[in-house]
Formats: C-alpha cells, sequence, structure tokens
C-alpha cells in the first residue's frame, strides 16, 4: 500500500483580527471538526482537545454504535453499511449529527470527531451554522500514511467500560495484557477493525475524505497536523493550530 496522498497544507488564505482565544467563554458557538483516515487518531485526539477547550466531543462513529446497540431505526439502518465499512448515507448521518448538535450540552459548540466524511455532508454543516450565526473555526486534519493506518487499526484494543479507553498492543499498550489501566474492563476489537473491513474502509472512505480535505484548504479553514509523531505530540500540534486560527481567522 502506498502512503497517503499528503493534504493541501496550505494557510488559511483570509485571516484578520479576532477577540477570542483557545477557551475563550466569549466565543458563542465554536465547532472544530477532526478530519483524517480510519485510525489516523481523531477520536484519541478529540478527547484531549474535549477536556483542554470545554467542548462535547461528538463522534459520529460511536453515535452509529450507540444506535446500532439500542436497536433504534438509525441504528438498523446504519448497520449494514458500517458493517462492510462503507459509509453511512448522508441524509441520514446529517440527520443524526444535526439532532446531536442541537442537545443542551452542545449550545456553546463541539468538537466533531469523523463527521463531515463527503462534501454534501460539509456543506450540511456549513448550512446548520449559518443558521445559527456563526461558521466552522478550523478543520483539523490529522495527516497520516494508508501502511499507518493499517498498523493502527489492526493493533487498537478498546475497553469495554463508558469511557472506552483506547489502546494499542505495540503504540500504547496496557499495563496488564488484555485489562484496561483505568477501569480493569476487558479490552476487545471493535468488529469493523477486522483484517478485510479494515481494507474496505479505507478504500471507500478515504477518496472522499481527501475531497473535504479540498474543499476545506479552498476555504482557508484547513489546519492541517502531522499525525505519525506521538500521540502529545500529535496534541500539542492541534492546539497551536487552533489558537492560530483563533488569532487569525478566516474573514
Ligand atoms: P468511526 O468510528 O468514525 O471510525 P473511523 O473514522 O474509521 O475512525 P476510528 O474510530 O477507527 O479511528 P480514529 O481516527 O478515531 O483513531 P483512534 O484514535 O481510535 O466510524 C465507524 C463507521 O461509522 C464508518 O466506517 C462508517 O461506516 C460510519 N460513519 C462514521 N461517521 C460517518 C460519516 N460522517 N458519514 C458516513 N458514515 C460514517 O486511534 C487508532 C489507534 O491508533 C489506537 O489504537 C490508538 O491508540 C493509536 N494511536 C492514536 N494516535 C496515535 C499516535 N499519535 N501514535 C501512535 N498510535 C496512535
Amino acid at each position: 500500500m502506498t502512503g497517503a496522498r499528503r493534504g493541501n497544507g496550505s494557510r488559511p488564505a483570509r485571516r484578520g483580527q479576532s477577540t477570542t482565544t483557545v477557551g475563550d467563554e466569549r466565543s458563542a458557538l465554536r465547532v472544530l471538526v477532526m478530519v483524517g483516515g480510519p485510525g489516523a487518531g481523531k477520536g484519541t485526539q478529540a478527547r484531549y482537545l474535549s477536556a483542554a477547550l470545554g467542548l462535547p466531543h461528538v463522534a459520529s462513529g460511536d453515535l452509529f454504535r450507540d444506535a446500532m446497540a439500542e436497536g433504534t431505526p438509525t441504528g438498523l439502518e446504519a448497520k449494514a453499511y458500517y458493517d462492510r465499512g462503507a459509509l453511512v448515507p448522508d441524509e441520514l448521518t446529517v440527520r443524526m449529527i444535526a439532532e446531536r448538535l442541537d442537545q443542551p450540552d452542545a449550545a456553546s459548540g463541539a468538537i466533531l470527531d469523523g463527521f463531515p466524511r463527503t462534501v454534501p455532508q460539509a456543506r450540511a454543516l456549513d448550512g446548520f451554522l449559518l443558521r445559527r450565526g456563526t461558521r466552522l473555526e478550523g478543520a483539523l486534519y490529522i495527516d497520516v500514511s494508508e501502511d499507518e493506518l493499517v498498523r493502527r487499526l489492526s493493533g487498537r484494543w478498546i475497553c469495554s467500560g463508558p469511557a472506552q479507553h483506547v489502546y494499542h498492543v505495540v503504540n500504547h499498550p496496557p499495563e496488564r495484557p488484555g485489562i484496561c489501566d483505568f477501569d480493569g474492563t476487558e479490552l476487545s476489537q471493535r468488529a469493523d477493525d477486522a483484517a478485510d473491513t479494515i481494507v474496505a474502509r479505507l478504500e471507500k472512505q478515504l477518496p472522499p475524505m481527501y475531497e473535504v480535505v479540498d474543499y476545506y484548504a479552498e476555504r482557508g479553514l484547513l489546519l492541517p497536523v502531522a499525525g505519525e509523531t506521538r500521540a502529545s505530540e500529535v496534541t500539542d500540534a492541534l492546539l497551536r493550530a487552533i489558537e492560530h486560527a483563533v488569532a487569525e481567522p478566516v474573514t
């Protein structure tokens, strides 16, 4: 497998002065999106950013997994796509995210992890934010090669506790094999991290993701960071990118 195409790393084109800083309570509605291939580290980083910025972490994949576990109509419809590593149709996905963003805890904004995954989803998000009198703060793009994506997905183990702590057999192993360091629950692999589903996810999901990367680059909103360094270094790079975007917003 070849390395992933590098994202368009061009700096945002039109940025000016801002009255806000990272974590500034004066910001009315702050929405950031996390873009990256399956296994790029979006979830790992979104948890840190959520704590650092005081914004809820809204992960489309988690919402689908919850809906499937509960057997809701959304879950039943999504399952056929999810199980074969395909994207769930835009209309269903956009509706689910819009309902989630209308929840009280997202009144001040959110970190969206895994949404948008297609240009129609990105356009729908723009429309949603416009109706609320705001726009996207930035699109954080974690750039990771395809070979590394495969290594990360195939070595990922997740705890069965409510916090769903994430491990990796090589990069981030638990102290006791198969047991979560935090809540002592058993670790398991996600069904869609099976080898053949990983291949399907990359084949089906990377092309539309690159279109989303281009969409945000063209609008001066792309905040690319190198994703193949230690997780803490990726977090620092993301926070610096957000700080820069807040200091010089697109006008
Ligand atoms: P989703 O759950 O969003 O899966 P994904 O995008 O494939 O992303 P992952 O959760 O697999 O990976 P991640 O980037 O969060 O990486 P992680 O932090 O875990 O979506 C699942 C499915 O739902 C999709 O296939 C689709 O069917 C559907 N879906 C979801 N959103 C949709 C949408 N918008 N539209 C349509 N359908 C949608 O890290 C991975 C591993 O790497 C871990 O083991 C971690 O420990 C390790 N790691 C992380 N960072 C580092 C680092 N810096 N160095 C070394 N190891 C690291």
